[in-house]
Formats: C-alpha cells, structure tokens, sequence
C-alpha cells in the first residue's frame, strides 16, 4: 500500500506549544492510519528537540510510535511525545558565555535530520506558533502537514480547534458552581479564563454558565459599565454577580497589559475585582481558572474531531497534499494551504449570534 503514496515509507509526528486536550488522539488516529497504508511512524519528543538533543529526559529523542505505543490513548490528555513553547528552531535560546540569553537558528539541521533519516513526512500538530515554525520549515524544503491545536479556537482557517470544547466545559461548570456561593455571600465573583488575543472560551462558558458580565480582548471594555451593571441587578434584588473575563481583555483606552515580561497573562481579574469594589461598595472575589482549562480527558467532541484530524492528516499524505494544514469546515475536514491557515487570528466580532443572544439576555459585555 506503501508503494502508491508517492514512495511515502516513513513519516514523523510532534506536538508544539501550549498542550490541547485531543492531542493523544491525534497522534493515535495517525499512527493507525499511516500503519495501515504501510508507512513507518517515528515520534518526536518535546516539539523539534528530540531531533536537536537526540536524548529527551534520558529517552530517545526520536522513537518508532507502533500501535502498541498509541494503545489507549485516544481519552488521556496531555501528549505522549511531550511539547514545550520554547522549542523555536529558528530561534533557540541560548545561555551566551557572558551569561545574557540569545538566540540561535538550528533550523538547518531539522531539514538535513529529515533527509538524513529519509523521513518523507512530518505532521505537526500545534496552534498559531508551532504551525509558523512548520510553514516556515516546509518553505526551507520540509514536506510538513499541520493540525491545528489550541484551547484559544483562534485560528481563521478551521470552525473548530479540538481542545476548545473540553476548555470550555470545565470553565463552565466552574462558573456555575460559583453560582451558589457567590449568592450566599452577596459577593461579586470576577472568573478569569484563558484567552490571550481571543474571547471564545470567556465567551461560550460565559453564556453558557449564566455570567451577567463578559469581558473579551475583542471588546475594551469600561469598569463603570460593568458596575452600572452590577447595581442595576443589585436594584432588581439580584445581590450577586459573575464576571467572566478573559485573561487578555483590556479597558478602553488601554493596551492588553497584563502579560509579564515573559509574555504571561495574568492579573487583570484582580485589578477589575479591586475596582468594582471601589465603584460598588460590595465585596469582590477572583478566581484564575488557568492550565485546569487545558487539562483531563478530552470531550467526546473533542476525541472525534481530533481522530478525524489524525487521520485526515493521514490522507493528505497519502494524496500529496503537503504544505497544508487539515480544518474543519462546515460538516467535514478538508485541508488549506498553511500559509494561509496561520495569516489570521478568528476572533469574536460583535453580530455573531451568540453575542447578539447574549445582549437579548441582559448580559453586559462592559462596553
Ligand atoms: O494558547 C493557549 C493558551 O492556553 C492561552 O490561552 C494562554 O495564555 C496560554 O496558552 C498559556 O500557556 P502557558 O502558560 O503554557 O505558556
């Protein structure tokens, strides 16, 4: 079967940047799906640094993935080959001898790694990052197919990214049980949710977990507003609310500011909380759902659709599609050129239904 895929014999897998619930199972479904046209699969571990070190944590950097080694896997989350955000092969850092950080290109050596290993094929499995580093790699000669990854849901190309739904299940059920306890206390509860440069995980759980304020980078927003917001229900005997914000929204007038100098978010949530108090007078709360959003076992959507990417990666292989990143649209996964598939962010604009929706509810998006 080997022989008609364009003299395919030996493809390899890894995963980049921030971990998606899904992940194990795309792995899985390619695995399966190359064994089964007669292709050989080698994984990579940690993203490309498994090729650079040749030893990971004292393991091989680069093994065979057999379906022995992808038994079970398809439910867990995390990923069994490892990711790191600090992978970057165009731009690795390095301890200089004065002992500052630089960087170095070692992309080079991933492309001659390739053709020295007679790897015909890699499929990439990342968000907007790791799929840059892939597209760059495959315009330096690397045959690269890109799955797309991330809690975020922000990239253009595909409906959806696996990983997105589970995120937003446990945001959800989070804000729903600070219903009760938010009540009690007559407290405002400020939830802050992941979401850097998009507000599509603040805004489904938000909507789904009854917040009465949704705050996304998409929208500045103003802490007048939210607190008008939180008089008005305080007016109609509604002694509590939910915010829900995402860690990258902004007030108006101001640059998204809460990330540190290493690019981490964080911190806006308590700042708001601090706010509201001052404006309102009533006792605010924060809670910072973080990593337990990307965390556990994948939704059974989330298993599906990262199956279906697996294997969909598999048959654009097969079918010489390369340069491509697989997407969902609409009902079915197709693929699209990665170039374009990493040239714009998805984000939430303000006449999509469930914004309208939203609004019909009564809740306030602080604008
Ligand atoms: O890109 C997905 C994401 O979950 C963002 O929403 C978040 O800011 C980021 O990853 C955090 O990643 P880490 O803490 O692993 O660097």
């Amino acid at each position: 079967m080997s022989e008609q895929a364009g003299g395919i014999r030996r493809i390899a897998i890894n995963t980049g940047g921030g971990d998606a619930p899904g992940l194990n199972a795309v792995i899985r479904a390619a695995t399966l799906a190359a064994l089964q046209e007669g292709w050989e699969v080698l994984g990579i571990r940690r993203g490309y640094m498994g090729l650079l070190e040749g030893q990971v944590d004292g393991e091989p950097g680069i093994f065979p993935l057999t379906a022995q080694s992808v038994r079970g896997i398809h439910h867990l989350g995390g990923t069994i080959l490892g990711t790191t955000t600090r992978g970057n092969p165009f731009g690795l850092e390095v301890r200089q001898p004065d002992g500052t950080w630089g960087t170095v290109d070692r992309s080079q050596e991933i492309v001659d790694a390739f053709r020295s290993m007679e790897i015909d094929a890699l499929i990439a499995i990342g968000g907007d990052g790791s799929l840059s580093i892939a597209n760059e790699l495959c315009n330096k000669g690397l045959p690269v197919i890109g799955v797309p990854k991330t809690i975020d849901n922000d990239l253009r190309a595909t409906d959806l990214t696996f990983g997105f739904q589970t995120a937003v299940e446990v945001a959800t059920d989070a804000i729903g049980r600070l219903h009760s306890t938010a009540e009690a206390h007559q407290r405002i509860m400020v939830v802050q949710v992941m979401g850097r440069h998009v507000g599509w995980i603040a805004l489904e759980s938000g909507v789904a977990g009854g917040a009465d304020v949704i705050l996304l980078p998409e929208v500045p927003y103003s802490a007048h507003q939210v607190a008008a917001k939180i008089m008005e229900r305080e007016r109609h005997g509604r002694r509590f609310s939910i915010v829900v914000i995402a860690e990258g929204a902004r007030a108006s007038g101001e640059e998204p500011s809460y990330a540190d100098s290493t690019g981490r978010y964080g911190g806006i949530a308590d700042r708001l909380a601090a706010e509201l108090e001052e404006l309102t007078g009533k006792e605010a709360r924060t809670l910072t759902l973080g990593h337990i959003q990307r965390g556990g076992s994948p939704t059974a959507y989330d298993r599906n659709l990262a199956l279906r990417f697996g294997a969909a990666a598999v048959r654009c292989i097969r079918e010489g599609r390369l340069g491509t990143m697989v997407a969902l649209q609409g009902q079915n996964v197709t693929s699209v050129p990665l170039a374009e598939a990493i040239s714009e962010l998805k984000r939430v604009t303000m006449d999509m239904d469930l914004v309208m929706a939203a609004r019909q509810l009564g809740i306030s998006f602080g604008d």
